[in-house]
């Protein structure tokens, strides 16, 4: 791999195989998560493992804005003196949640708990382009006072005494789901959520550990009022969403054998693994172990071929974040894939469905965008390679690695640095991997 800094492209070289055993960082849902209910929780909040990265750090840089006291104690440990439910006021300024859409959405619903203080919230560019209204809906419905730009940021908010709401989502969203859920800790009564398909559970582990009383069935969650919380330690796994370039980069690349550690197995989580086996992949889970309230395990994957399949929209919230990388496992496989009912994808830090059309069409992919998703037709050989740009994505940017790994001329990459939005060291730890 050559790269220099200075440079704004980032060559990843080929790869004949990638060979070790590694852990990739703390989970950013579940970091994200420790930081704001670790602030509004009583007493001393221990976050284990906690994954550093731009997005996690905004949301420390927030939180300690609003008046929590967050200490780095080490690398991957943060010690928070929660100030409890209603402790929260507003900075000067307003809150810069920088790229991070859990941030802005979640925090958000804790706002508007805190009543007749008002707050704004902004975000860069990307950030600034995403729907707001999403949230801005259910917590006007609740009773708070909510104000957007035309559905998007600045973000005003004015937080009220909150009614409990029966809430039907209009979209699989767990973000959209925790923002009302974490209000409804401030209801008068009960709140309901309803979701169309089942999205990440980790706000609903994480209020349960802090003492709050959630009722769960399928497609619903109800949360009762809380009058305080308290987690005293979240041990944060390996995010399988950092790990899966490189399960993919393994089972790609002839002769790998990689070994990834602690990695949180969430089944809101593991749609990716579940994908790539059904496609022939030889991933095996195993040490299955639960850690503060989710499951662990450690992966092994090994070299295979793979053939075709279809995503259908009722799976993709269980991998929405690795979709991008999906479409490049699809377009090296037997046969011809599809991914359905995606559209959320045009919703993310980029519209993820033409920057990944644009970005594996011109690394010699067959690769074809529909409304809400992909057609792929797959050719089993290495693609010839070229230049990627991440649109300043950090999913992008790392998909535009593991094409550069699996090519026969390597991949360009424009705008590698955004792999800091959720994996800084990726590019080092690839480098250590990959044998060439
Ligand atoms: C996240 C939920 C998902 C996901 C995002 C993180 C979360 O977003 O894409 O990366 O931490 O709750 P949506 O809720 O918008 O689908």
């Amino acid at each position: 791999m050559i790269r220099t800094d200075a440079d704004p492209v980032t060559f990843v070289a080929p790869a004949v195989s990638l060979r070790g055993a590694v852990a990739v960082p703390g989970d950013k849902s579940i970091s994200h998560r420790a930081v704001l209910i670790g602030s509004i929780c009583e007493g001393e909040t221990v976050v284990r493992g906690f994954g550093r990265s731009e997005d996690t750090e905004s949301t420390v840089r927030a939180m300690r804005a609003l008046g929590a006291d967050i200490e780095d104690d080490g690398a991957d440990t943060l010690r928070i003196r929660g100030v409890g439910l209603r402790g929260l006021r507003p900075p000067d300024g307003p809150i810069d949640c920088g790229n991070a859409g859990t941030l802005v959405r979640l925090v958000a619903g804790i706002l508007a708990g805190q009543p007749w203080q008002q707050f704004e919230l902004v975000g860069d560019e990307s950030l600034s382009a995403r729907p707001m209204g999403r949230i801005a809906e259910p917590l006007t419905q609740m009773g708070a006072g909510v104000e957007t730009a035309d559905g998007h940021l600045p973000l005003g908010i004015e937080g009220r005494p909150l009614h409990g709401i029966d809430y039907e989502l209009p979209v699989a969203s767990a973000q959209v789901k925790s923002c009302v859920l974490l209000a409804g800790l401030y209801a008068d009564g009960e709140t309901v959520v309803r979701e169309p398909m089942p999205t990440r559970d980790h706000t609903e582990r994480m209020l349960r550990a802090a003492g709050a009383r959630l009722k769960t069935s399928p497609g619903r969650v109800a949360v009762q009022p809380a009058e305080r919380l308290e987690l005293g330690e979240v041990v944060v796994p390996g995010d399988i969403s950092s790990a899966a370039p490189l399960i993919l980069a393994a089972t790609l690349l002839p002769g790998s054998e990689l070994i990834v550690t602690g990695v949180g197995v969430n089944p809101t989580r593991t749609g990716f693994v579940d994908v790539l086996e059904r496609m022939g992949a030889r991933i095996s889970v195993f040490n299955r172990r639960t850690v503060a309230g989710e499951p662990v395990a450690d992966l092994e994957i090994a070299h295979a071929e793979l053939v075709a399949t279809e995503i259908e929209p009722a799976e993709v919230p269980r991998l929405v974040d690795e979709l991008p990388l999906f479409v490049l496992a699809a377009s090296m496989a037997h046969g011809d894939s599809r991914v359905r009912g995606a559209a959320e994808l045009r919703a993310k830090e980029t519209d993820r469905i033409a920057a990944v059309v644009t970005g594996l069409r011109s690394v010699g992919a067959h690769v074809t965008e529909t409304k809400d998703g992909f057609r792929i037709r797959g050719v089993p050989t290495r693609p010839r390679g070229g230049r990627i740009g991440s649109e300043g994505d950090h999913r992008i940017a790392m998909l535009a690695a593991v094409c550069g790994l699996a090519s026969r001329d390597g991949v360009q990459i424009e705008g590698a640095e955004s792999v800091a939005i959720s994996f800084p060291g990726f590019f080092d730890l690839l480098d250590s991997l990959a044998q060439r």
